[in-house]
């Protein structure tokens, strides 16, 4: 027998939860709808209005108000743009309103008013849950969506855990929560948008609502996924796809894509809390010319600091910062200086001082200036979300761009505070955001991404033609726009190396491909070996850093003995032999969106193998990396798309849509080309700009009958490639059973190379050819002794045809006869 205690207490949570469960407000029937633009319908429901609006055939916004009109519209991750006209044709039946979009029809159910989005084959692709739709609670919002059991989630920018997010739920709100775990979440950047991905085809989502919001993935339901913020408006765009290369592009349009990085921050960076004074950052420099360790960025964290006093120096460990940072420019060193946004509370320090005057801190509702605690101790903080603020911050920036500094690594933006229970700034504190003068609480999210924004363009404005490079922890949608990003305080552990693959991965498909995990694990020591994978791992993460903690052994590449100095010597070896192809992709990027680093299942959406893949995966559409993971390990499964592939060390061919198992040696990451690419590479080199004249290498992997690819460059520092200073080629090869054929085509644009000579590599050649010809005459075989300009070689074992021509902004043709 139920006890009446028991059951009074049963009674009274069936009457609290049914008061949860009929919280939501529902938005009711569609009473009428109106056109208000030719791309713009608004249809006023019973107890809401909500608006759709066609950006272009493929881009379309959801907008819902409870209120008797919408909101001002404002967005900082949406580019400002003139969308072409479009003129979606509206069908009103009884029951629906039918609009269609190019390759996509809006549904509109109107009892009650629900949405669904149909490609133009029928299927559709996403619909509201037919029981919740839209709803609001309060000052919250939120949607429920149908979950198909087949469909599969990923993007979300930075999470732990795995690639794939279905049954899980997240938070967005930046958080700085050192040594998190998989199960960590929210984290430091907010990038509110995903990918559905079902039977090979892909759509996407973007809330643009930058209050605390949250993801349910099929976590409360398995029939349905819900996404919700707290306040603001219930803001979404629908991207189909069919690819998830669609939805990005299309995404990317709408946030902007990342620009092009100075070719020097590709290159290997080296980062520690703190390399204390001159003469450690000195010792560091020699130890990696000393010992042929390529690097091309030492960083200052935050001792190099007067008190931790941002734009300051300490002046008794960096007594000479300018002949310092002159002197690694000369060895081939970029500087880059930590900054964080706290400015020290101090009536003798000339930013505080300048930033009271001009009034660019965030107040409390009061009208003071708020404070709070960061490594400095009492700070105030700009408010990066005042035009006014961000000028004064990046005019700021002026004494150490004078002293050489080059690279910008902007930190505890999430903003992080030590001092109360909630560590970050109170929700109540007033931003100026675009003249609305909202709360902490609304723009929380953006403060980082707001501070990137002040530190480029400052930056630029000092250095109006050198490419600046900004790194930072936290950031909001659209935030590539102005910063590279890493993935915070991560632990030296094997977990974390994995987890350094699956956040990558979903933060370059969610718009941010200049990523990377700080190597060897932030917190903690690696063994030799960890270290020794992850920077293997580095080599394919666009950002290629290594960090750590204070008070902690040195991670140098080379501290771990011999064996290890000589493998990881090898490995950012390998990436400066790969830095024309790495280049390429960045620069794909820039104009794409589409990133270096590529879920396999963004590739290769169809291969239902993949879904739950996050331990290899695409490095451009040419390779399979599939870097060692796991401890003690010298061999690894790969899963290889279908097609043909070959081993990157040992071009062995294999076919595909299979798994398989190769060697990986200490000194080896696994990696695959796909047929038919055409692989740019260099000689090593010590730094990016050791040699400008530095012949490339374009390695042909066998094809059936023929492919073809682009070859991007530039100065690799200004912006005089947006006047036409580049060049762009196209490289084809045919084959046949006869002959090969490559042809580089004439370049375009006006940037001329230092290089004289190129190589083109044929591989898979069995016997040694008959004859080279390159542009239509006869050239010689290589022999000792004698040094032509353009010859050809044969490499037996290797099967490799290896022609040398002068290069040429002309169009080059070779042909190889063979049997
Ligand atoms: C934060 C950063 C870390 C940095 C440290 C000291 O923890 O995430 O990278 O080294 O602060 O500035």
């Amino acid at each position: 027998m139920l006890s009446s205690r028991f059951r009074c207490w049963v009674l009274i949570s069936l009457c609290f939860s049914s008061i949860a469960l009929g919280q939501w407000n529902s938005i009711g029937d569609v009473s009428s709808f109106k056109a208000l633009s030719t791309r713009e319908i608004e249809f006023v429901a019973e107890n809401a209005k909500v608006r759709l609006t066609v950006l272009t055939d493929g881009i379309v916004r959801v907008r819902m108000t409870h209120q008797v009109d919408f909101a001002p519209d404002s967005s900082w991750a949406v580019i400002e743009k003139h969308w072409p006209d479009t003129h979606p044709e509206i069908v009103d039946k009884p029951e629906k309103v039918t609009i269609s979009a190019g390759q996509l029809s809006i549904v509109v159910s109107k009892r009650p008013l629900r949405i669904s989005f149909l490609d133009n084959q029928g299927t559709v692709l996403n619909a509201d849950h037919p029981s919740k739709g839209m709803a609001w609670s309060g000052k919250e919002v939120r949607v429920w969506k149908t979950m198909p059991e087949n469909e599969f989630y990923f993007g979300f920018g930075e999470k732990a855990g795995r690639l794939q997010k279905k049954f899980t739920s997240m938070t967005m709100w930046n958080s700085d929560i050192p040594a998190y775990g998989a199960d960590t979440d929210p984290l430091y950047q907010t990038i509110p948008f995903f990918y559905g991905i079902r039977n090979g085809k892909a759509y996407g989502i973007f809330f643009d609502n930058t209050y605390r919001s949250s993801f349910d993935m099929g976590k409360e339901a398995r029939d349905q996924f819900s996404f919700g913020a707290e306040a603001g408006e219930l803001n979404y765009y629908f991207f189909p796809g069919p690819s998830p290369a669609d939805v990005l592009r299309k995404y990317t349009e709408l946030v902007g894509t990342m620009p092009l990085p100075p070719r020097w921050s590709l290159g290997y960076q080296q980062c520690r809390w703190s390399y204390p004074s001159e003469k450690r950052v000195r010792e560091i420099a020699d130890g990696f010319r000393t010992r042929k360790i390529p690097c091309d960025v030492i960083y200052l964290d935050i001792d190099y600091m007067d008190g931790y006093r941002i734009f300051t120096w300490n002046t008794s460990s960096f007594p000479n910062p300018k002949g310092l940072i002159s002197d690694l420019k000369g060895m081939g060193f970029r500087t880059a200086v930590i900054v964080d946004p706290g400015i020290k509370i101090d009536e003798k320090y000339h930013a505080y001082q300048s930033g009271l005057k001009q009034d660019v801190f965030l107040k409390k509702p009061d009208g003071t200036v708020y404070n709070s605690k960061v490594w400095p101790g009492e700070c105030a903080f700009p408010d990066f979300t005042d035009p006014a603020a961000r000028t004064w911050w990046g005019n700021s920036f002026e004494s150490l761009v004078a002293d050489g500094v080059r690279g910008w690594w902007n930190d505890m933006n999430e903003p992080s505070v030590f001092d109360v229970p909630s560590k970050t700034i109170d929700l109540n504190v007033i931003h100026q955001d675009n003249g609305l003068q909202t709360t902490h609480a609304k723009n929380h999210n953006v403060y980082g991404m707001q501070m990137t924004r002040a530190t480029y363009d400052g930056v630029r404005r000092l250095l109006p033609n050198e490419r600046p490079f900004v790194l930072t922890r936290a950031s909001y949608a659209g935030g590539q726009r102005y910063s590279a990003a890493w993935t915070g305080d991560n632990v030296s552990s094997w977990e974390h190396l994995r987890m350094g693959v699956s956040m990558c991965l979903n933060l370059s498909i969610s718009g941010q491909p200049f990523v990377g995990s700080d190597i060897g694990g932030f917190i903690g020591y690696p063994s030799g070996e960890l270290f020794a994978r992850w920077l293997q791992l580095g080599v394919f993460t666009p950002l290629m850093r290594a960090h750590s903690v204070i008070n902690e052994n040195n991670k140098e590449p080379w501290e771990y003995g011999d064996e290890f100095t000589n493998a990881n010597r090898e490995t950012i070896n390998l990436r400066y032999t790969l830095l024309p192809l790495i280049y390429n992709l960045m620069y794909e990027a820039s104009q794409t969106g589409i990133p270096a680093m590529r879920p396999m299942l963004f590739e290769y959406p169809e291969e239902q193998a993949f879904t739950w893949t996050d331990n290899q995966f695409m490095f451009g559409s040419d390779l399979v990396v599939a870097p060692v993971v796991s401890e003690g390990v010298t061999s690894r499964t790969v899963q290889l798309p279908q097609g043909v592939w070959f081993d990157f060390w040992s071009n062995q061919r294999y076919s595909g849509g299979k798994e398989i198992t190769v060697e990986a040696p200490l000194n080896r990451i696994p990696v695959f080309v796909k047929e038919g690419a055409i692989i740019p590479t260099q000689p090593v080199v010590q730094h990016t700009d050791e040699r400008p004249d530095n012949p490339v290498t374009f390695s042909c992997y066998p094809t059936s009958l023929q492919s073809t690819r682009m070859y991007y460059e530039d100065d690799g520092i200004s912006f005089e490639y947006e006047g036409g200073k580049y060049s762009k080629r196209s490289i084809n090869q045919w084959r046949s059973s006869k002959a090969t054929t490559v042809t580089l085509s004439k370049k375009e644009g006006t940037f001329a190379t230092t290089r004289t000579l190129i190589f083109v590599q044929v591989i898979g050649i069995n016997n040694e050819p008959l004859r080279v010809d390159l542009s239509g005459r006869e050239i010689s075989q290589a022999t000792t002794g004698d040094t032509p300009t353009q010859w050809w070689s044969y490499d037996d074992q290797k099967k490799i045809v290896t022609i040398c021509a002068k290069e040429s902004p002309e169009a080059i043709t070779i042909r190889v006869t063979h049997n």
